[in-house]
């Protein structure tokens, strides 16, 4: 299965590779230009703006909120049902600090809003968080990504993993360009998402 996109590519590698590389140069726009520090810090709508930014010229669904229910390994993400009223709630999240941020980035994570690329969106928008509330960003050199991927898989039961990898990791260089960047490399994760149909879902007996 390969996503529909504006490049009109059918190979999903080309398009992996692709979407690598410009939703890159976009990331790197977007930090350059100051047009990031304009977005809203800590909640959605800033998010959806990142979101678009990154991705508008690759995919139609750029900054817009998914409509299909989507998995990764055993995890389900927020259902299409509830994904508006639990994007409501997450922008009320207190983010005063360290430990409160990274439950509002877990809860963000479990929401899930985009039908793909929602890592490299939401670390920007974490590192904009933790820019503006305690004056550091995560050095993402500095974090192995199977630790991330196993912490961020396991943060929907328990968070205290992804906490301590990224409180380990803060760095208070908040203007470096290649410390952004590096929170954008898209190899955290190839593996494409498990799609479900609504009937499936309502189907399912646990
Ligand atoms: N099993 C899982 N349970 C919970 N969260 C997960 C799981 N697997 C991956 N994630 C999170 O989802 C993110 C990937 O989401 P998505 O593919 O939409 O974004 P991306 O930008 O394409 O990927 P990447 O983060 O790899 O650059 C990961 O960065 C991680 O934070
Ligand atoms: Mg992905």
């Amino acid at each position: 299965m390969i996503l529909q996109n504006k490049l009109g590519i059918t190979n999903p590698a080309e398009l992996a590779r692709e979407e690598e590389k410009i939703s890159k140069i976009k990331a790197l726009q977007l930090f350059e230009t100051g047009l990031l520090d304009t977005f809203e810090v800590g909640i959605f709508a800033g998010l959806q703006k990142i979101h678009k930014y990154l991705f508008e010229d690759i995919y139609d669904f750029a900054g817009e909120i998914r409509t299909e229910n989507i998995a990764k390994g055993n995890f389900r993400f927020a259902s299409v049902m509830y994904l508006k009223p639990a994007l409501e709630n997450i922008d009320k999240m207190p983010q005063a600090t360290f430990d409160e941020i990274i439950e509002k980035y877990v809860e963000m994570n479990v929401a899930h809003p985009f039908r793909e690329g929602n890592g490299r969106s939401t670390r920007i928008w974490l590192d904009a968080i933790l820019k503006k509330e305690l004056k550091r960003v995560v050095d993402w050199s500095k974090v192995d990504k199977n630790d991330y991927l196993l912490a961020m898989e396991r943060s929907p039961l328990k968070d205290v993993e992804i906490k301590v990898l990224l409180k380990e990791a803060l760095t208070d260089k908040i203007y470096d360009r290649e410390v952004y960047m590096k929170g954008i490399d898209a190899s955290y994760n190839y593996e494409g998402y498990h799609t479900y149909k609504t009937e499936e879902i309502s189907n399912k007996k646990d």
